[in-house]
């Protein structure tokens, strides 16, 4: 049985009557990207701040590396080795590319900003977040004002923030959001090859990237996951077809 790196289990979140998070079990496992697919509104965000810590479940788990985090702050999950990316982006317009990817880091972590300047000066820093920007192709770029990128490239540069964080898991929420044909084509080559170095847990509306990334695929309806299984197997699902793929084949 392959490792299991994060998992969640039965985890329940409710927002007043809404029931946002149902019971959801997901495991994660070494090597692999594990794609979190539903309609909007299903609840994905919301699990996965809960995974982050970003937000407490109601009642249920989340284990990473065997380890109980359901109580741990963001930063310390961070430190940890679990990175996320965000639906909506968190960088900072005003600072340069190279900038972001370090305030990222350290902000991730918990880090303050009051000492920014000397920051700028850790060498040991500064070389993983040149590094990270080499992988995603933005090296470059690494003085430009981040308010100068295109879009595209600002989803680039969220993903060298996480990867900076040299983490142990990475958690996406929709990093193919906005981006044109080609910059989702280059994204979803580059995930291909990141789940090597650490597996993904990749909420993603994309079903192209979805379809030709997951090794799982899990289906999230009202906050319940009602499938999960190889892309074959959600593919040939009828609960998922009726419930979320269906559309998509009418047309
Ligand atoms: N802080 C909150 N307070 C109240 N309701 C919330 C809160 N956050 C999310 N919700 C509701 O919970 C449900 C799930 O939202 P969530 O953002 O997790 O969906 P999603 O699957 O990520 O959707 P999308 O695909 O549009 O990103 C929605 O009905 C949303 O309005
Ligand atoms: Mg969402």
């Amino acid at each position: 049985m392959t490792e299991v790196l994060l998992e969640t289990r039965a985890i329940c979140k409710r927002f007043g009557a809404l029931q946002a998070s149902k019971e959801v079990s997901l495991s994660l496992r070494a090597g692999e990207i594990h794609a979190l697919i539903g309609p909007n509104g299903a609840g994905k965000s919301t699990l996965i701040a809960q995974i982050s810590g970003a937000l407490a479940p109601d009642s249920g788990s989340v284990i990473f590396e065997g380890r109980d985090i359901t109580r741990l702050p963001t930063p310390a999950r961070a430190k940890a080795g679990l990175a996320r990316t965000f639906q909506i982006s968190a960088l900072a317009m005003e600072f340069t590319v190279l900038q972001n990817v370090v305030l990222g880091t350290l902000g991730a972590r918990g880090g303050v900003y009051r000492f920014f300047g000397n920051v700028m000066r850790d060498k040991a820093l500064l070389d993983r977040a040149e590094d990270a920007l080499d992988q995603v192709g933005l090296s470059e770029f690494r003085n430009f004002v981040t308010a100068e990128l295109s879009h595209g490239q600002r989803r680039q540069l969220e993903v060298a923030v996480a990867l900076s964080l040299q983490p142990r898991v990475f958690v996406m929420d929709e990093p193919m959001a906005g981006l044109g044909a080609e910059g989702s084509h280059r994204l979803t080559g580059f995930l291909d090859g990141l789940r090597q170095r650490a597996p993904i847990l990749l909420v993603e509306h994309d079903m192209d990237a979805v379809f030709a990334l997951a090794d799982r695929i899990s289906v999230l309806v009202y906050g319940e996951v009602i499938a999960t299984g190889t892309a074959a197997e959600i593919r040939a699902n009828p609960e998922v077809r009726e419930a979320y793929l269906g559309e998509e084949d009418a047309a």
